[in-house]
C-alpha cells in the first residue's frame, strides 16, 4: 500500500481538540514512508482520533491515523517506530509457528519463552536467518526469562503438555491448568496491558483459567479456537467443491472439541451459502470431519498434534487486534449472558481489535442451533468445575 505524501493542515486539527504537544509533530511531517506499520498502543491518540471522527467523519480518522504514525516516528527520530511486541510462551511445535506466522506478517517483535533451556533460542535464531529471505525486519528472541517479555501487546499461550499414552483426561487438566496458572501470573505483571490470548487445551478452560488468573477484564482474555475451526471447514469446503479458499467463509461456534457447533447456513462461497452448493448429506459428512479435525492430524503424526493451522489462526487474531481490524471472527469469549450463557467462555461470533474483544456478536439462532452451544458450554463448564477441584481453588 503505497501512500503519496501528505500534508496535514493542522489547523482543523487544533480546532478538534489536539493538544500543543502533538500539533508540532504533525505539522513536520509531510511524507510517511511504512504506513503499514501503525502502531497503535498509545490510547491517547485513538482517543483524539474517536473525538475527530464524531465530527467530521472517517476522512479525520484516516487522517489521524498518519498523524499517528507520523507522531511516532518523529518522536523517536528519523525513521524510528514503536514496534509491536508479541510474547509467545512455549516454543513448541504450535509456539514456534505461531512466532514464524507473526514475524512473516510483519507484525510485531516476538519474544518465544521456555522452560527449556535453547529450544526458543534456536528456533528464534533460525527464524531470524529466514528473514532476509522472507523480508520482514521483526526481532525474534528466545530466552527463558520472562523479564523479557515485559511491555508486550500481546501474550500468546501455548505452553503445555500433549497427553500421553495411560495419562487421563483429568491427569492432563490437571498438569496443563498448573503450568497455564503459573505462565499467566508471571506474565501478566510484567504486561498488565497486555491482550492474553489463550491456545493450550482445554482451551476453553484455560482460557477461563487464564483470565481468573490474570484478572484482566474479559475484553482483554480471548481463546484461540473458532478461527481455528472455522478455517478447517473453509478447507473442507474447499477440497469439497474445489472453489479458491479465498471466496470460502465459514463459522464454527461451541466448545473447542467434540461439542463444537459449525454453522452451515453462515457458511458461504462468496456470499453464496453452501446449503445451496451441496446436498445435506455432504454437508454433514465435512462437519463431520472439522469435528475431527484436530484428531485425524494426530491420528496420521502418530504423536503431536496439528500447529500449522493452529498457528496460522492465532497469527490472524494478533493481526486483527494489532492493525485494529474490527473483524468478526468466532473465538473464545466469556459470555456474560449472551445468547443465554454466562460465567463460561465458549466459541462465540466476537470482533477483534485493539483493546481485544470489542463485542459478541448475537445472531438469530434456531432453538435446535442454540441447544447445540448450550449443550457445548455445559460440557466446558464442567470441566472448569473439575479443574477447580482439581486445583482445589482457582
Ligand atoms: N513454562 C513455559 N513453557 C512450558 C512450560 C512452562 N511451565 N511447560 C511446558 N512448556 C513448554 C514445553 O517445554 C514445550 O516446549 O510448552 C511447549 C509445548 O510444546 P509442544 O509439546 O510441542 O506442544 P504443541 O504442539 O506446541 O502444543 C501446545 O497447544 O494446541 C495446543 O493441544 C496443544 O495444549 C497444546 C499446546
Amino acid at each position: 500500500m503505497d501512500h503519496p505524501p501528505t500534508f496535514i493542515d493542522v489547523k482543523p486539527l487544533r480546532r478538534f481538540g489536539l493538544d500543543k504537544k502533538t500539533v508540532p509533530l504533525i505539522q513536520h511531517i509531510q511524507y510517511f514512508p511504512n504506513p503499514h506499520r501503525v502502531f497503535t498502543e498509545l490510547d491517547y491518540f485513538f482517543r483524539q482520533t474517536e473525538l475527530m471522527l464524531k465530527q467530521t467523519g472517517t476522512r479525520a480518522l484516516a487522517m489521524l491515523r498518519f498523524a499517528n504514525i507520523a507522531a511516532r516516528e518523529q518522536a523517536q527520530g528519523p525513521g524510528g517506530f514503536v514496534v509491536n511486541k508479541v510474547t509467545v510462551v512455549g516454543s513448541g511445535f504450535v509456539g514456534a509457528t505461531v512466532a514464524q506466522y507473526v514475524a512473516d506478517k510483519d507484525l510485531a517483535d516476538v519474544v518465544v519463552v521456555d522452560i527449556l533451556e535453547g529450544i526458543p533460542q534456536g528456533k528464534t535464531l533460525d527464524m531470524m536467518q529466514a528473514a532476509p529471505i522472507n523480508g520482514h525486519d521483526c526481532n525474534l528472541i528466545g530466552t527463558n526469562d520472562y523479564a523479557d517479555t515485559k511491555n508486550s501487546d500481546i501474550v500468546v499461550i501455548t505452553a503445555g503438555i500433549a497427553r500421553k499414552p495411560g495419562m487421563s483426561r483429568d491427569d492432563l487438566l490437571k498438569i496443563n491448568a498448573n503450568i497455564v496458572k503459573e505462565v499467566a501470573e508471571k506474565t501478566v505483571k510484567l504486561s498488565p496491558d497486555a491482550i492474553f490470548i489463550c491456545v493450550t487445551n482445554p482451551l476453553d478452560v484455560m482460557t477461563y483459567l487464564t483470565w481468573k488468573t490474570t484478572k484482566l477484564p474479559t475484553s482483554r482474555v480471548i481463546g484461540m479456537a473458532g478461527v481455528l475451526d472455522s478455517a478447517r471447514f473453509q478447507a473442507f469446503i474447499g477440497m469439497e467443491l474445489g472453489y479458491s479458499v479465498e471466496d470460502i467463509k465459514a463459522m464454527v461456534l461451541g466448545g473447542h472439541g467434540d461439542l463444537m457447533v459449525p454453522f452451515p447456513r453462515f457458511s458461504s462461497v462468496n456470499g453464496v451459502p453452501i446449503t445451496e452448493l451441496m446436498t445435506p448429506e455432504r454437508i454433514q459428512a465435512l462437519v463431520a470431519r472439522t469435528r475431527d479435525g484436530g484428531a485425524e492430524i494426530v491420528s496420521l503424526l502418530k504423536s503431536g498434534s496439528a500447529y500449522y493451522a493452529p498457528g496460522a489462526s492465532v497469527a490472524h487474531m494478533v493481526e486483527a487486534i494489532l492493525k485494529d481490524k474490527n473483524r468478526l471472527l468466532p473465538c473464545a469469549v466469556y459470555a456474560d449472558g449472551e445468547y443465554g450463557l454466562k460465567d463460561v467462555y465458549v466459541g462465540l461470533p466476537a470482533v477483534l481489535g485493539r483493546e481485544g474483544m470489542k463485542k459478541i456478536v448475537e445472531l438469530k439462532l434456531t432453538a435446535e442451533e442454540l441447544a447445540a452451544l448450550k449443550k457445548s458450554a455445559d460440557s466446558i463448564k464442567e470441566n472448569v468445575d473439575q479443574m477447580n477441584k482439581l486445583l482445589v481453588a482457582v
